[in-house]
């Protein structure tokens, strides 16, 4: 078994599982920092670990133009090459092949594109999209997808179920590797009909795991928990549900009560890399002059090697004088400090207090 569910809240949808992936098991809900080139920012390996993620979500659309996927399978893959040896997810590229490339020509059989890395035309189809991902290696991989932007007319959000359904369709037909977890995506914008026609479909297919995609893109955390609302209600209770690029600690405890299990983001290395930290008391921006003298850790409930060994002004100083350093301690304390947060929502779960330790951490985090 993939996934299992090990217990439910009974207040809230949320659930305690576990994923077992690679003879690792991974407890959700997880958050999954992002290393998109085939590197979390800032950070080694060895300091990923330390923070205590155990999964972290690459590009495959990144990898694929750079270094290539042919090159990691010759070098043994992913987690060999980049010398990671948790678990890794990748992303198809459904989302940055809209959002980053030029020249964009869509049509039913994929999509064509300049690389804005070296200006050749390519073309990317759900076929080579999972022969790119099976390449690089990644334990857990997902379905080329068409994700629109918002806002976005419900015509145009329609194409793009169709498309996203027949490509997901043709990503289960050409995998063929039993190692690697596919997981289809359901598209749909801020449409309930369209997200829940998409569930639909999506779950007939029998996935391994399912997504929750095009959202967190500008229709703001209302909309988005409405989305969730209904759309979680047509997959699969044996399956893992991954809110993809999402988000605050305030959206991930959202999700969390509305039965999702997966997240990734790169707000907390991001964040970390612009002299922004995560506490429990809400954000510390570090420039800010208040620290110039402040003896204190960035967060006082938090033991990450950052705030164990550092000081406020410590940290402001590499900030003012632009030292690396600065951006590798922030970057680690965010993820520790998102690692921490998963970790008290899955044990707030396992006592059947999920609801009110987020009512506690929203009495305690404040917003600005
Ligand atoms: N990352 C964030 N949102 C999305 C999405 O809708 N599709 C894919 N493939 N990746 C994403
Ligand atoms: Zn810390």
């Amino acid at each position: 078994m993939f996934f299992k569910v090990l217990a439910t809240d009974k207040q809230t949808k949320a659930r305690r599982g576990e994923l077992h992936l690679a003879g690792q098991i991974i407890p959700t809900p997880v958050f999954m920092p992002v290393g998109t080139q085939g590197t979390v920012k800032t950070l080694t390996p060895l300091q990923i670990k330390e923070t205590g993620a155990e999964i972290i979500l690459c590009n495959a659309y990144h990898l694929c133009l750079r270094p290539g996927a042919e090159i990691i399978k010759q070098l043994g893959g992913l987690h060999r090459f980049m010398g990671w040896k948790g678990a890794i997810i990748t992303d198809s590229g459904g989302f940055q092949v809209f959002s980053l490339s030029k020249l964009t020509k869509i049509s039913n059989n994929g999509v064509e594109f300049q690389s804005p890395i070296d200006g050749s035309k390519l073309l990317l189809t759900p076929e080579k999209v999972i022969k790119i991902q099976n390449d690089i290696g990644a334990n857990i991989i997902m379905a080329f997808d068409e994700c629109v932007p918002y806002p976005c007319e419900k015509d145009m959000a329609s194409v793009a179920v169709e498309r996203t359904l027949n490509w997901a369709a043709r990503c289960l037909d050409s995998h063929n590797n039993e190692d690697q977890a596919l997981f289809g995506i359901v598209q749909g914008s801020v449409f309930e009909e369209l997200r829940i026609e998409c569930a639909k479909h999506l779950e007939k297919m029998n996935f391994q795991g399912y997504a929750i995609g095009g959202l967190s893109v500008g229709e703001g955390s209302l909309l988005m928990n409405e989305v969730m609302d209904y759309t979680v209600e047509y997959l699969p209770p044996g399956k893992p549900r991954y809110l993809m690029g999402v988000g605050f600690p305030e959206d991930i405890l959202h999700a969390v009560e509305r039965g999702v299990d997966m997240f990734d983001c790169v707000i907390p290395t991001r964040n970390g890399r612009n002299g922004c930290a995560f506490t429990h008391l809400g954000k510390v921006k570090i420039l800010n002059s208040r620290y110039k003298e402040d003896t204190g850790p960035l967060d006082e409930m938090c033991d990450c090697y950052t705030c164990k060994n550092f000081s406020r002004a410590y940290l402001r100083h590499l900030f003012v004088a632009k030292e690396t350093l600065g951006l590798t301690l922030l970057s680690l304390h965010n993820i520790f400090y998102f690692q921490r947060l998963m970790q008290q929502i899955r044990d707030s779960i396992e006592r059947g207090e999920f609801r009110s330790f987020k009512e506690q951490f929203f009495s305690a985090y404040k917003n600005n």
